[in-house]
């Protein structure tokens, strides 16, 4: 139904000045991605020949945060001449001159009217027979939305901006949504007869259903019973709003998946990661980017975890993680942080204060406590002592630690790379371990201790120290 003759025009070259943004408005993100690219995302679901992003403010830019992800959109530039009338006209001229189907106008700027959504919007469109279609919703504050003047008959008799309106028509519920559905010949033959004179000087595609109208064509309305798939982002407000929306939606679809997600309001999934049946989401979360979660982990609370893959059963709790495999059974957290290179073995452990980067920690190993561990490739049934670090930056070049199975390095380990520690080796408490350690050796670098009798007595009289010592060899 949605496949043959279909044309899908995003409109995406407005500035978005109630933004007040160096960025333009549709590459603001939600759900980890941007405004544009919600758009981009729903439409390639809907099998379209040709789908268009017309561009002008910054648009370099836009192309440049669009072209990689999506390379079947084609970008069409909009001239001087502003509005979205003009919008459509370049993006309608662009289409092969022997097309000859629908054309399904989408704003850059509204990203939750969802695949489904769109379907039933042409499906409408088409049972109407109409030669234009809109989507409107009835909303309890149309502020800043176009309105839709119904005639006599209650038929739509045409769509009035705020700007323009008369206090009557402001007070007009039935808002224009700003999707519609068009003959592609329709667009044609209307767009060259809307002008700019209005309050903002603007070719206004709103102006199409009027047209029409005029020469007693159909247009029909199609109107949605959500309304929030219609929001729109024109300023920071809403755009906190449509993110909330999003990801309650996105919530909602993994709790229906099987996922325990304790605390909807604070756990913040993006649209392209991936959860598991029976992994639970303990409050302030955030999931993000591409990150996949296998079934039974328990993620959080207070943990953010960007493009990272998480093993089954694992336990990630307040954790900051980029890039980072951690694997099944094993245990992250509290207060770790895990850099991009990151790959923790099944049953492994990073514990709490402990900062690792492009390490590779093998099965079962544990760095548990206040540890740096960074370009380092550790074994199997590793245990790296409390606050021991990876020295591996000499301030020129960063060098590799290699640590073999079954090592245990003593507390406050310091290796200093590149070095070796064999297979089964140990380190002194306090080593600095600069040389190779041949495996089963115990490597100390500390001199031995000496206890020089009586010296704080001798040296420190009179304070606190020297009478505890005085009254402790009293009591001998
Ligand atoms: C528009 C509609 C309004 C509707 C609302 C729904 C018009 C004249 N008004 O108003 O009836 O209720 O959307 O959200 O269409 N754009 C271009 N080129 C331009 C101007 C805008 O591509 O010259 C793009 C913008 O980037 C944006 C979209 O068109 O993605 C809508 O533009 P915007 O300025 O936000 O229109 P609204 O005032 O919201
Ligand atoms: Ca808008």
């Amino acid at each position: 139904m949605t496949g043959n003759n279909l044309a899908i025009i995003i409109l995406a070259a407005g500035q978005g000045t109630r933004m007040r943004s160096r960025l333009p408005k549709v590459l603001h993100p939600i759900g980890g991605r941007p405004l544009v690219g919600h758009v981009l995302t729903t439409a390639g679901r809907l099998e379209a020949d040709h789908v268009e992003v017309v561009v002008r403010h910054e648009r370099d830019q836009v192309v440049a945060a669009l072209a990689e992800d999506y390379p079947d959109a084609v970008f069409i530039d909009q001239d001087e001449v502003p509005g979205t009338g003009r919008a459509v006209q370049v993006a309608v001229d662009a289409l092969p001159a022997d097309f000859d189907g629908d054309v399904l106008v989408l704003s850059g700027d509204c990203p939750l009217a969802d695949a489904d959504t769109l379907r039933s919007f042409l499906d409408a469109h088409r049972e109407a027979d109409a030669e234009a279609t809109l989507m409107t919703a009835v909303v309890d504050d149309p502020t800043g939305y176009g309105r839709v003047i119904r005639d006599a008959g209650g038929g739509v008799d045409r769509v009035v901006e705020q700007k323009d309106a008369t206090a009557e028509e402001a007070s007009v519920s039935e808002i224009n949504a700003g999707m519609y559905v068009f003959r592609v010949a329709t667009l044609r033959k209307y767009l060259p007869s809307v002008g700019v004179d209005n309050a903002q000087g603007e070719m206004y595609l709103t102006d199409v259903p009027g047209l029409l109208r005029r020469d007693g064509s159909r247009v029909a309305a199609s109107v949605v019973s959500d309304v929030t798939v219609t929001y729109g982002v024109n300023d920071r407000a809403q755009l906190a709003e449509v993110g909330r929306l999003l990801n309650r939606r996105i919530v909602r679809r993994w709790q229906l998946e099987g996922v325990t997600v304790i605390d909807p309001a604070t756990t913040w999934i993006d649209d392209d990661a991936t959860l598991a049946p029976d992994v639970t989401i303990l409050p302030n979360t955030h999931i993000l980017r591409a990150t996949t979660i296998a079934e039974g982990a328990i993620i959080g609370p207070d943990t953010t975890l960007v493009d990272c893959e998480v093993g089954e059963d694992a336990i990630v709790r307040r954790t900051d993680a980029t890039l980072a495999v951690i694997g099944a059974e094993a245990t992250v957290g509290p207060f770790s942080f895990l850099r991009p290179g990151t790959v923790l073995g099944a049953r492994g452990k990073i514990g709490a204060y402990v900062e690792t980067k492009n390490a590779e920690i093998g099965e079962g190993s544990k760095v548990p406590h206040l540890s740096y561990v960074g370009d380092a490739t550790i074994g199997r049934g590793v245990n790296l002592g409390a606050s021991t670090i990876t020295a591996n930056y000499d301030d020129v070049n960063k060098h590799r630690t290699i640590v073999e199975d079954e090592v245990h390095t003593g507390s406050h380990t310091t290796l200093v790379a590149p070095v070796r520690l064999g297979a089964g080796a140990k380190t002194g408490a306090g080593a600095v371990v600069r040389k190779d350690v041949p495996a089963g050796s115990l490597a100390m670098s500390v001199a031995p201790q000496r206890n020089i009798e009586g010296w704080v007595e001798k040296n420190r009289a009179g304070t606190g120290a020297a009478d505890a010592a005085a009254r402790s060899r009293v009591a001998e």
